[in-house]
């Protein structure tokens, strides 16, 4: 795993644009995964700046989200969909045909799951694959016991989840108790796993993702089986880190020994 620690939110928010960037002018037609939640925000709008000031091409990529709440409709406020659209896709020059959002209220979920898991094979996988993490270590909704061999599938909320996202409701009961989601083993079958998080109420989740055991119990942890996973966090994540000194001499000394060559 790789970890870069940056100043804040900013920082690590153009991190992750500048990769996204960097590898979109190598493919033209990157397989982009995404991520939904507070944390992506800031790279998205770094990107839609450099779409807007640096005429960053989005016309050929291919996108997949990570996940969607059941029964919530797309046009549905607190819908993934909706949430996407807003921050991202309405502001670039993505076609609407190339995007993929799981569909929290089709009548068939397992089949839509096992579809969806097609859709990204027929694209040729995924090549970057934008994550957060949850207060209790998940990425997308692999909840604490998914299994680390999952694929996209259904998964019931965990009550910290539900607290957690109830901020952007009205109450905590509207909080939707199900979601479709990519399954660990999908997650790591993109080639590029990029896992942001900023906040102190992250650092302990980091802490373990990163340092400790591969468990089922922290589903983020399994991004230390990935070949390439980079981890992206702003000081106030990083602060449970006992490593941290190391990571941050890796990383810039690492950028000296590259540019030197
Ligand atoms: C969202 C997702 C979740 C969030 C995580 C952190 O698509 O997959 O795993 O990334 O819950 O959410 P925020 O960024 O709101 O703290």
């Amino acid at each position: 795993m790789e970890v870069i620690i940056k100043t804040d939110k900013e920082e690590l928010s153009k991190e992750a644009a500048q990769i996204v960037k960097a590898a979109l002018q190598r493919k033209p037609n990157l397989v982009l995964g995404l991520a939904t939640g507070s944390t992506p925000v800031g790279t998205y709008q770094e990107l839609i700046r450099m779409h807007k000031e640096e005429g960053l091409d989005f016309s050929k990529v291919v996108t997949f989200n990570l996940d969607e709440y059941v029964g919530l409709p797309p046009s549905h406020e607190q819908s993934y969909n909706y949430f996407m659209y807003d921050n991202l896709f309405n502001h670039i020059n993505v076609n609407p045909q190339n995007i993929h959002i799981p569909n929290g209220v089709v009548p068939d979920l397992d089949a839509h799951c096992e579809w969806y898991e097609r859709q990204i094979q027929k694209a040729g996988g995924i090549d970057i694959q934008i994550l957060g993490i949850g207060s209790d270590g998940h990425i997308a909704f692999n909840e604490p016991g998914a299994s680390l061999a999952s694929r996209t599938h259904v998964e019931g909320l965990a009550e910290s989840t539900i607290k957690d996202n109830a901020r952007f409701f009205e109450r905590e009961e509207d909080v939707p108790r199900f979601a479709i989601t990519m399954g660990v083993a999908t997650i790591l079958e993109a080639r590029h796993c990029i896992l942001l998080a900023n906040g102190e109420n992250k650092a302990d989740a980091v802490a373990k993702c990163v340092e400790g055991p591969i468990t089922s119990q922290i589903t983020s942890s399994a991004l230390q089986m990935h070949p390439k996973a980079t981890i992206i966090i702003d000081e106030p994540a990083a602060s449970k880190l006992e490593r941290r000194k190391h990571y941050k001499w890796v990383y810039e000394n690492k950028r000296k020994l590259y540019s030197a060559q």
